[in-house]
């Protein structure tokens, strides 16, 4: 089964999505992260990238579909997958729908956090994420350990994490993402979240509806947590 993590901006896709790695053995692909690690490479795309990222627009369909595909079509991560920022415009939606028919996978449900805007701003205004491991924390509500799996956090921020590019993502979500909501609705596959409550009890209910899709992904979790 593949799963979708949808949400504004500073919604906790990442973070649930973590969590969910962690129990169930799945692999979480995050398209900011993918498009993030071309701007490292400082290749000209990655520049090009970097000033849409900064304007808060969406990076074209073209790229990111091509990114999802690299990962969708290797076997190794076979109907594993936690969609973190993906799908986010209707072409997204209908191309992940021909990719799943073509590599004979199941998309199993869409996770969708709601959440209120004033809150999330402080949020992402607040988040850190470490450059070791990846790890996603929040100064205000979910600050990190001195040492933590194994790792001495090296914290940073997100180039995007500031007011004015924060209004424009959320203008972004509102106008090409929210819209693909009815899609998924219409699929039955759609499960609303209330992405305000605190990170541990949203994974509560998270983590229940996953165990109740799927008795062998119930048996991992059951292994996982002894
Ligand atoms: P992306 O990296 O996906 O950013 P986003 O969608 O704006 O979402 P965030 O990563 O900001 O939030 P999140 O929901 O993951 O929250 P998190 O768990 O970190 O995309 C960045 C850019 O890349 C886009 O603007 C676009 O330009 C481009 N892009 C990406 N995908 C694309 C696509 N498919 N097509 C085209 N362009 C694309 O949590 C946030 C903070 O809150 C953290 O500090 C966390 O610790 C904290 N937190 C989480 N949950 C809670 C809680 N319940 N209570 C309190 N604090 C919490
Ligand atoms: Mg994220």
């Amino acid at each position: 089964m593949n799963i979708i993590l949808f949400g504004p901006p500073g919604a906790g896709k990442g973070t649930q999505g973590d969590y969910l790695v962690k129990d169930f053995n799945l692999f979480k692909i995050s398209t900011g992260d993918l498009l993030r690690k071309e701007i490292d490479n400082k290749t000209s795309l990655g520049n090009e990238i970097k000033s849409i990222i900064e304007r808060g627009s969406l990076v074209s369909d073209n790229i990111t579909n091509r990114l999802i595909e690299n990962v969708l079509s290797d076997k190794k991560y076979y109907n594993r997958l936690i969609f973190d920022g993906y799908p986010r415009t209707i072409n997204q939606t209908q191309k992940l729908d021909e990719m799943i028919i073509k590599y004979d996978q199941k998309i199993s449900c869409v996770l969708s956090l709601k959440v209120d805007q004033e809150i999330v701003t402080k949020r992402i205004l607040g988040r850190q994420i470490c450059s070791k491991c990846g790890l996603i924390f929040n100064k205000f509500f979910n600050p990190p350990k001195v040492v933590e799996n194994k790792c001495e956090h090296d914290l940073t921020t997100r180039s995007d994490d500031n007011v004015d590019i924060i209004k424009k993502r959320f203008k972004t979500y509102h106008q090409e993402t929210l819209p693909i909501l009815s899609y998924y609705q219409k699929q039955n596959l759609l499960h609303e979240i209330d992405g305000m409550k605190e990170i541990g009890i949203i994974y509560k209910e998270i983590g229940g509806i996953i165990k109740g899709l799927d008795t062998w992904l119930y048996i991992i979790y059951l292994y996982n947590e002894q």
